[in-house]
């Protein structure tokens, strides 16, 4: 009797209150391939006896499977440990536990799962229990528990093999990692789609099932009153996602050396809950499509992160660690960062500007992790400086571990009480005497929930449920990849910074947010080998010399771009000083885009208010297009600075609704301008680059250069794609009244050292046609453009 009532109460809870589906009554097989692996043993299978505690009296029956490589006879027993070690929660009384334990274990078993004729054999299996039992089939839970390299030929063989008969479902959960950057994300995501349907497939991040990460829509719903005033960009000082462990990745380090931290955690655990904390509210919290359609809208308008946007760190004995587990020499020596700090931003009205940073690492000196946003506060507090409204303003969504040591989410008392509808969640009233990010826990309004639960648990009872909305859908996760493949490869060739290990860090991984960019707190003194890196430690840092017979500067590429920056706004303040407006061409490419950013963040003197920007060049796309040097300029520069939109002229390569049609005159009205606005149409300054054949601005080797006779603007052709271009002509360039011409990277070396040697022919190599006649050139070269 007592049994029947426990049994009934558990089967209340468990379908009361969490808005499961209710589902169509059956039997249910569950196979987690990679059934005796560390996931499974850690966490799966006691969220799958969980599954069972909750729905064994629902009228579904289940079987389970742990499938794996070995025979049975050798993961038979290492099986029953694990099963042994499941736990039952608090609310179930030992007895029944025992009984239901006992059941699970009847339940369960090992097969080998190898080779197809396994698969079939284990469906053939479940057929025939189902027929002797006389069960109706609810579906199949697949969870995939092994490394994601076999994924593709697991779901071949779910596919042909394994699914149920019409009428059930297929489910198959697949675990982190889903790729290893966009391209192989792609790649993955179309083999699995030839074998699974997309709601099949069930992408999991542990992280959506952890009670607070799952929390953030509902708080921010529910506290929408108080919040919508100030979630924005005019209140938020910045956002910080971070996640602080001790552990090392000693065991882990075949997989880990070629992921790292990056891919690990940042790309999925702190990239969804900043798509959490940030995303636009669905109308309706249970309709998944939106839920995934907002978050999917958030990703693509992050910025792009740029190599200055990053710092990364691998702790010390992982150098050994390397050598030991991939058997490696010992000089041998691995760069995969174990830590590392990003800075993102989105490009919303709502968060323009606002700093989002992402941190994780191992071996750190606690174990924590939280989302932090933390409000600006504009009091001014004369004497006494501990009041309330004095302290930070911020809310904490507390993962767990840390100081606190359980999960809560804390919204400090100078900001608002915050509600909370759902009675699976309380306020805490009664606290220790701890701070929480530099607050004292009893200055914030605390609520934690009433039971504590796995996360695991949390998403197999919504796989089970058919709940999608926790998981990864294949647009989401290629969104995220396209946010962070281009950072990862701008620092596959960086060195980390190495850190000793837990509290000895010191002040070592500080990070310091300057405008757009991040960078490490400390100097750390570089002992090098390198003859050129001890000259610019020095502060022999900027050669002056001749290239070419003319002017060349020549310097680290960041001292480089800084001596450039510095000689365009002299030339810019000295125009505006003697004919009060300054007329600036700059180019494409990628060379100019450091300068770019070095103008945008650090010369906020600039005369931009007088200053006219041109273009030098332009591909023949929509402006609107990545690959339009406009947007670029835009992208990097303009929008970044306070220039009069007047002041700014982009080539007209689209006119009439056609892209560089000689009839429609683009390149004639833009001369036209010129003429009109450029005294002289002598430009104070042009920006040029040097391409790997020599070509500038748009001007290309064999482009027949003497037949743009005295015209300023013209159409060109590119062997490189998109191979229409517009383009300023020599006679535009050379009655500037400077002109530089920046090369930068060991890319460019080849090309440079060949141009010290050739002599002037503009028709071969048509930067030798930079001549200008009243003017002055200079070359700015970086080492590694200029030494290789
Ligand atoms: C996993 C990563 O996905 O998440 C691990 O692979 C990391 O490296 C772990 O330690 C962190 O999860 P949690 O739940 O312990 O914070």
């Amino acid at each position: 009797m007592l049994v029947c009532v426990v049994l009934l109460l558990v089967t209340l809870c468990a379908q009361g209150g969490n808005g499961e589906d209710i589902q169509r009554p059956g039997h249910v097989s569950v196979v987690i391939v990679g059934g005796t692996g560390d996931l499974a043993k850690k966490y799966l299978w006691q969220g799958f006896f969980q599954l069972y505690v909750n729905h064994v009296s629902s009228g579904n029956t289940f079987s389970f499977y742990a499938g794996g490589l070995s025979p049975p006879e050798k993961a038979n027993p290492v099986f029953f440990e694990i099963l042994k070690a499941v736990t039952c929660p608090k609310d179930v009384s030992q007895e029944h536990c025992a009984l239901l334990k006992e059941q699970f274990l009847r339940l369960s078993a090992y097969r080998q799962l190898k080779t197809l004729e396994e698969y079939q054999d284990l469906s053939k299996h479940i057929e025939v229990r189902l027929q002797q039992e006389g069960l109706t089939e609810a579906g199949r839970l697949v969870y995939l528990s092994v490394p994601a390299f076999a994924y593709a030929d697991i779901a071949e063989k779910i596919n042909s093999s394994l699914r149920p008969a019409d009428g059930a479902w297929l489910r198959v959960v697949l675990e982190k990692p889903f790729g290893h950057d966009f391209r192989s994300a792609q790649v993955l995501a179309s083999q699995l789609e030839s074998s699974l349907k997309d709601q099949e497939m069930y992408r999991i991040d542990h992280y959506l099932g952890k009670q607070v990460v799952a929390k953030i829509l509902p708080f921010r719903m529910e506290n929408k009153k108080s919040l919508d005033p100030i979630w924005n960009k005019h209140h938020i000082e910045r956002v910080e996602i971070v996640l602080k462990e001790t552990l090392d990745v000693k065991g882990r380090i075949p997989f880990y050396d070629q992921y790292g931290v990056i891919r690990d955690v940042l790309q999925n655990h702190l990239t969804e809950v900043m798509t959490l904390l940030t995303m636009r509210l669905p109308m309706n919290l249970s309709s998944i499509e939106e839920v995934l359609q907002n978050k999917l809208q958030i990703l693509d308008s992050l910025l792009p992160i740029g190599k200055n946007q990053a710092v990364i760190g691998q702790y010390q004995a992982y150098k050994t660690q390397v050598q030991q587990e991939l058997n490696m020499t010992k000089d041998h020596f691995s760069i995969t960062p174990t830590f590392a700090a990003v800075l993102a931003h989105i490009d919303e009205a709502q968060y323009d500007g606002v700093p989002i940073l992402l941190i994780s690492g191992k071996m750190l000196d606690e174990r924590v992790g939280y989302a932090r946003i933390l409000f600006k506060n504009d009091i001014f507090c004369l004497q006494n400086h501990n009041s309330i409204h004095c302290k930070p303003k911020q809310i904490v969504f507390h993962f767990g571990h840390g100081s606190l040591q359980y999960p809560a989410i804390l919204v400090s008392k100078n900001l608002f009480k915050p509600v909370l509808k759902d009675s699976d969640w309380k306020e805490v009233t009664e606290h220790k005497d701890i701070s929480v990010l530099g607050l004292p826990v009893s200055d914030y309004y605390v609520h934690t929930p009433v039971e504590q639960r796995e996360a695991y648990s949390e998403l197999i009872s919504h796989i089970f449920a058919g709940r999608k909305d926790n998981f990864i859908s294949s647009e989401n996760l290629l969104a995220s990849w396209e946010m962070w493949t281009p950072l990862l490869s701008s620092i596959a060739t960086t060195f980390p910074r190495i850190y000793p290990g837990g509290a000895e860090n010191g002040d070592l991984l500080d990070v310091h947010l300057k405008g757009k960019e991040i960078s490490y707190h400390s100097k750390v003194v570089m002992i090098s080998n390198n003859p050129m890196a001890d000259m610019a430690a020095d502060g022999f840092q900027v050669l002056q010399g001749k290239f070419r017979g003319t002017e060349m500067v020549s310097a680290w590429a960041e001292e480089l771009v800084e001596r450039l920056a510095t000689d365009l706004q002299e030339a810019a303040e000295e125009a505006v000083r003697e004919g009060g407006v300054f007329h600036l061409a700059l180019s494409g490419g990628s060379s100019p885009l450091a300068l770019f950013h070095r103008l945008a963040l650090h010369h906020f003197t600039f005369p931009w208010r007088d200053t006219h920007v041109w273009m030098v060049d332009e591909r023949c796309v929509p402006i609107t297009e990545h690959q339009s040097n406009f947007r670029n300029l835009h992208d990097h520069l303009l929008q970044h600075v306070r220039i009069p939109y007047y002041n700014i002229h982009p080539m007209p390569v689209q006119v009439s609704q056609r892209l560089c049609v000689e009839e429609d005159g683009g390149a004639v009205l833009y001369e036209r301008d010129i003429k009109k606005l450029v005294n002289g149409s002598s430009f104070h300054f042009v920006l040029l680059g040097v391409g790997f054949d020599a070509h500038t601005a748009s001007l290309f080797p064999g482009s027949k250069i003497d037949q743009h006779g005295e015209s300023l603007v013209a159409l060109t052709e590119s062997l490189t794609k998109p191979h229409q271009r517009m383009s300023l002509t020599f006679s535009a360039i050379n009655r500037a009244r400077r002109v530089a011409l920046l090369a930068m990277g060991k890319s460019k070396h080849e090309m440079i050292t060949q141009l010290s040697r050739v002599k002037d022919n503009p028709e071969k190599w048509p930067v030798t046609g930079v001549k200008p006649s009243g003017g002055r050139l200079v070359w700015y070269l970086d080492y590694d453009a200029l030494l290789g």
